[in-house]
């Protein structure tokens, strides 16, 4: 397997690209799934603003397969546990990432694991994937633990932010110094504020379909490759100062500058940047909209923040999560939150691909060259699947409920060969963040706060989440206030008192 990466795309011809894909379409042989096939304005652009009430409607009107012209182009969907495993696990040698409705997304990450197929991704995964064994996540956790302890310290009592920003910051220095090796207070990072370059490069994801194809000077197009550019500086200074000193450690850089493949073939600096870039993005940006979901679910059903508290109460020492505990999972009620916020409000909520052949999915046949899509969130929002799937109720993650959801149904992290890389890492970030958060302080949000839900590609909250930071109430004053959920095991290593925020 060679380490030969795929051609360019055409990012610099979209007309180009929409009239090839408008022949393939042409070219099919066979009808598309039933659904709404004529071109509309209206339609692409409730698809971009709000596309899960959309695809919930479609879904019972068409069943689980069904077609929306979006934008230019027939847009295939697949929902529901069976479509997830289809395309993720069973069938997923037939599609390919690369040429997917998402293709845009290589304008920013070019061709890292994300974007790419068949040897080249499954060569590249197998070099980075030593950096997400579970002994490296845990030997990640105190380079974690340090930094959210560092952000912690902007969350003074009555402080007001947006945890979303907050958390990004946080994360770019997390991913930076776990994943790579590079240093955030280093000369060359200093000198850019990674998250709000990130921040402006993703708002292209967030634009109008029509203005996305527009390459002109002042582009969303044009803002994202200069926001790109100057990230990639921050990048390649790293490549070259460790290319010239052979300095290496156990981060994803290091494999990626020592790969090579059967016929001594190396990869090009664009290439390491190209993963480097990715890893960057897709290990910040779903975790920051995870915690993000998370606490605004947190402010709204203070019962089960008192549940965790509890959990704290009985497990922590000193308010401090264990390197093991983060890993493992090992605090249960957490877990199922985290699990519950997944479901909710799955960060990468679109699989996006392409069919390499014509196939037949519940009696329907989907042409070949189709843009076929799996969806997590509307999957866990499927009534016959998830009951009440409006309401976050972590219990649905208790050990026994969670048994029994069929195969496919809950896929967060996707599935198959491209599960999720960084899974574990992610996980042990927002344990990480949510546990020390709520150690020290509970979060309020204010009262006219109303969430709306952008996607830019992944779904965050397209205001930010502000918050009110108030001191976490002494253990008494919760029992006085909620006797109820009080009853729990006795604390072994009395916490700090608020003062400690
Ligand atoms: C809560 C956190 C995260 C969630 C919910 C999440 C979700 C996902 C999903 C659903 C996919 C599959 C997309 C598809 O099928 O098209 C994916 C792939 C990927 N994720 Fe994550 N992710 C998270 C964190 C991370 C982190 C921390 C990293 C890096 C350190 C990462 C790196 C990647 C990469 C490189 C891929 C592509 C894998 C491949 O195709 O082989 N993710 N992620």
């Amino acid at each position: 397997m060679a380490l030969v990466g795929p051609d360019p795309l055409l990012n610099s011809k979209p007309w180009r690209v929409m009239l090839e894909d408008l022949r393939d379409e042409r070219a099919a042989g066979v009808r598309f799934p039933p659904g709404e096939t004529r071109v509309s304005l209206a339609r692409t652009r409730r698809f971009a603003n709000d596309p899960l009430p959309m695809l919930l409607e479609a879904y019972e009107r068409y069943g689980p397969i069904f077609t929306l012209r979006i934008f230019h182009s027939n847009v295939v969907f697949m929902l529901g546990p069976a479509a997830n495993h289809y395309m993720t696990v069973s069938h997923a040698s037939n599609f390919v990432w690369r040429e997917s409705h998402f293709r845009d997304l290589i304008g920013l990450m070019g061709d890292g694991l994300l974007t790419i197929d068949g040897d080249f991704h499954r060569r590249s995964r197998r070099i980075m994937l030593p950096a997400f064994h579970r002994e490296r996540i845990v030997a990640a956790a105190e380079t974690v633990t340090a930094e959210v302890e560092r952000a912690l310290e902007r969350l003074r009592p009555g402080a007001r932010l947006d945890l979303y920003a907050w958390t990004r910051q946080l994360a770019v220095r997390v991913a930076m110094r776990a994943l790579f090796g590079v240093d955030p207070d280093g000369e060359a990072a200093r000198a850019i504020d990674a998250a709000a370059l990130f921040e402006r490069a993703l708002s292209f994801y967030a634009s109008e379909y029509v203005l996305r194809v527009l390459r002109g000077r002042y582009s969303p197009w044009a803002s994202m490759q200069r926001a790109a550019r100057t990230l990639d500086g921050l990048i390649y200074a790293e490549i070259s100062r460790r290319r010239a000193t052979g300095e290496r450690g156990e981060d994803i850089l290091s494999l990626l500058l020592d790969a090579s493949d059967e016929d001594g073939n190396t990869l090009s600096d664009l290439q390491i940047r190209d993963e480097v870039m990715t890893l960057l993005f897709a290990g910040h940006d779903t975790t920051t909209s995870t915690v993000s979901f998370m606490f605004y679910e947190l402010a709204r059903n203070p019962h089960v923040t008192e549940r965790l508290l509890a959990e704290q109460d009985e497990l922590l020492v000193d308010g401090r999560p264990t390197a093991q505990q983060l890993a493992a999972g090992e605090l249960r009620q957490l877990e199922m939150v985290l699990e519950e916020t997944l479901r909710k409000y799955p960060p990468a909520w679109i699989g996006p691909r392409r069919a390499l052949e014509s196939f037949e999915f519940e009696g329907h046949t989907v042409p070949a060259r189709a843009f076929v899509n799996y969806c997590s969130w509307a999957s866990h929002h499927l009534r016959d699947v998830f009951a009440e799937p409006e309401r976050f109720l972590p219990e649905r993650f208790a050990p026994e409920a969670a048994a029994r959801l069929p195969k496919g149904a809950y896929v967060p992290f996707g599935g198959g060969s491209r599960t999720c890389i960084g899974m574990r890492f992610g996980q042990l970030e927002v344990r990480a963040i949510a546990t020390m958060i709520l150690s020290r302080a509970t979060l309020e949000l204010p009262r006219d706060f109303e969430l709306a839900i952008r996607q830019m590609p992944t779904i965050s909250p397209k205001h930010g989440l502000p918050v009110i930071v108030r001191p976490r109430a002494a253990r008494s004053a919760r029992a006085a206030r909620a006797p109820a959920t009080a009853a729990t095991a006795p604390t072994a290593h009395p916490r700090p008192t608020p003062a400690a925020i």
